[in-house]
This record gives structure tokens, C-alpha cells and sequence, in this order.
């Protein structure tokens, strides 16, 4: 039997520049999911029972992609159910939702509890590599950026190596834990879809997106100045540019541009979709308890649901 868990992340600045080779920056969340391998009855082959916590129609949504992943990580991990046939029952408190990393958790928390069940003792870097095969299965091309956080937590910096060879992830220090509201748009997006259809439009318009991703470059580095020297006040900013970025890049929505007025309104200090966009979550920067409840309610006023987290726990 073994019992492992992925950490939910989110990303602070990069989604989407990320795929392309940018730098991003990503903080594990506190809440993380969990998976425990066991046998399974005799000529069952793979049984896959999910009592995560979701946000409503996410398990219809995304059961082909999981059955995808499933069989990505079992070939990396070349274990045959047919032979060996597995129990895995994932949970945690982690809410399954587009934009936290849910499909990245779950693939870390996969392989860590196939590795200990199998006695295979696997490293972090074979997990994540394990994961990211997982990935494929949700995204098809993904970046990497979320099976890192989910497997090694904490605050990275990351950068996908398009020449194949290993990615850079450097870790963040953070002077202290700061506050971070996370608003739930409610709407489930296909990531594969939209990446898919940024890339179309990146190749229609390829002037415009390279001025783009020209601000977006410059906007990171800046981002990881204000991350070491502890200026919140310009974090915000940058993320409120970020976020205007994504607006350009068309992966923004009504419901992820209200949370974000909505977020600043209340006094957030900068405020951003994060993750895929069209529908999932916001994330408002919010430095204190006091600041993180008013920016919460006022989100919580609109019918949205919210988590209160920190980054760079
Ligand atoms: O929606 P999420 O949290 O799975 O994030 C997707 C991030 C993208 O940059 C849009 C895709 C990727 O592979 O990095």
C-alpha cells in the first residue's frame, strides 16, 4: 500500500508565455491531493476511484482526459494491471477546479503512491517526470510548469526547454508568506483547446504576439526582482500587467474580468486570471489577514466562490 500527495499550485505570472519558452513563476498552494495505491481484485486491471473534492461538472469534464493520463503514467511507469491489477483512491483537500493544478496534483500523487506501493523508491525528478507523461493526457503539449509545483512545492521559477533537454527550475525565497485570494469563475476550460487556439492565433498575427511576448519577457524578469526585494506593491502592478497580457492574448473572460475589477475595487494590490483563462480562476494579491477577508467577501459578494491561501509558505 502507499499514500502520496501532489501539491496544487498557481501561477503567478507566465501562463501561456510559458509554452513558448518564457520564464513563469509558480507557488504551491497549502492544499494539496492525495492518492493511495493498493492491489486490486484479482482481474479487475485498473480500478480509479476519485473522491476528490470538485467544482461541480470538473469529473464529467475532464474522465477521458484522466483515463488518458491513467494509461501515460502506467507505460512511463511500465507497470501492466492486467498482471498487477491496482487500486487508486484519490481525495485531499485540494478542489479539483481549472486552474489550481488539479491534473498535475493528481498525477504526482499517482505516481508517488504506484512507486510505493511497488516498493520502486523513486526520486522527485523521476516523479516529476512520471507526472508530466500524466500531463500529456490532460494537455497534450504541457509546459511542465505544474507537475514541478505539484512535485516539489514551494515558490519556482520555471522555464520549459524547447530543445527537449531538462527544464530550469530555480526556487524563489520569499521574505514571508503573503496573502492570496483565489476566485472560482465556476466555468471548466479544455487547456488543450486553448493553447491550441492561442498558438493558431499566434501564428496568424505574428508581429502583434511577439510585441506581446516582448512585454511579457521583460514583465517576468521585473517580477522576479520584486519577489526577491519583497515589493509587494509592484508584484501587484506587474500581476495587473500580466493579466493585461492575457487579455490581449484573448484567454481572459467577462466572469475573470469582473472577479479582477472586482478584487482591486476592494483594495488587492494587483489581481490576474491564472492557469488556462476562459473560465476557471482569479488570483488577487492581498499582503494581510485584514486586506485578504475584505478583497474574499467583496469576490464572495458576487456569488463567486473563494479560497483564502498564502504563497510562499
Ligand atoms: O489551467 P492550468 O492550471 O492547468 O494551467 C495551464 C497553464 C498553461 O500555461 C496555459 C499551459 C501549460 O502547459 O503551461
Amino acid at each position: 500500500m502507499g499514500k502520496s500527495w501532489g501539491f496544487g499550485k498557481t501561477i503567478l505570472f507566465g501562463e501561456h508565455f510559458v509554452v513558448y519558452g518564457l520564464p513563469a513563476i509558480a507557488s504551491a498552494l497549502g492544499s494539496y491531493t492525495t492518492a493511495n495505491a493498493e492491489e486490486g481484485e484479482p482481474a479487475s486491471g485498473l480500478t480509479l476511484i476519485d473522491e476528490r473534492p470538485v467544482t461541480p461538472g470538473y469529473k464529467e469534464r475532464k474522465k477521458p482526459e484522466q483515463d488518458d493520463s491513467m494509461n501515460n503514467i502506467l507505460a512511463a511507469m511500465d507497470i501492466n494491471v492486467d498482471k498487477n491489477p491496482v487500486k487508486i483512491t484519490l481525495g485531499g483537500n485540494l478542489v479539483a477546479a481549472s486552474g489550481v493544478g488539479a491534473s498535475a496534483a493528481s498525477c504526482a500523487a499517482i505516481a508517488r503512491a504506484l512507486s510505493a506501493h511497488l516498493g520502486l523508491n523513486l526520486s522527485d525528478e523521476e516523479i516529476n517526470k512520471i507526472a508530466y507523461e500524466g500531463e500529456k493526457g490532460y494537455h497534450g503539449t504541457p509546459s511542465g510548469i505544474d507537475n514541478t509545483a505539484a512535485t516539489y512545492g514551494g515558490l519556482i521559477w520555471f522555464r520549459k526547454n524547447l530543445k527537449g533537454g531538462p527544464n530550469t527550475m530555480e526556487r524563489i525565497k520569499l521574505k514571508e508568506p503573503v496573502e492570496l485570494v483565489i476566485g472560482n469563475s465556476g466555468l471548466t476550460s479544455n487547456t488543450k483547446e486553448v493553447v491550441g487556439d492561442v498558438r493558431a492565433k499566434k501564428e496568424a498575427q505574428p508581429e502583434k504576439y511577439a510585441a506581446i511576448f516582448a512585454q511579457y519577457e521583460k514583465l517576468v524578469n521585473d517580477a522576479r526582482c520584486a519577489l526577491d526585494e519583497f515589493d509587494v506593491k509592484r508584484i501587484g502592478e506587474l500581476m495587473n500587467d500580466n493579466h493585461g497580457l492575457l487579455q490581449q492574448i484573448t484567454v481572459s473572460c467577462a466572469e475573470l474580468d469582473d472577479m479582477v475589477d472586482t478584487a482591486k475595487d476592494a483594495g488587492a494590490y494587483g489581481a490576474k486570471l491564472t492557469g488556462t483563462g476562459r473560465g476557471g480562476l482569479m488570483i488577487a494579491l492581498t499582503p494581510g489577514e485584514e486586506l485578504q477577508e475584505k478583497v474574499a467577501s467583496a469576490i464572495e459578494g458576487k456569488g463567486v466562490s473563494v479560497i483564502r491561501t498564502k504563497i510562499g509558505i
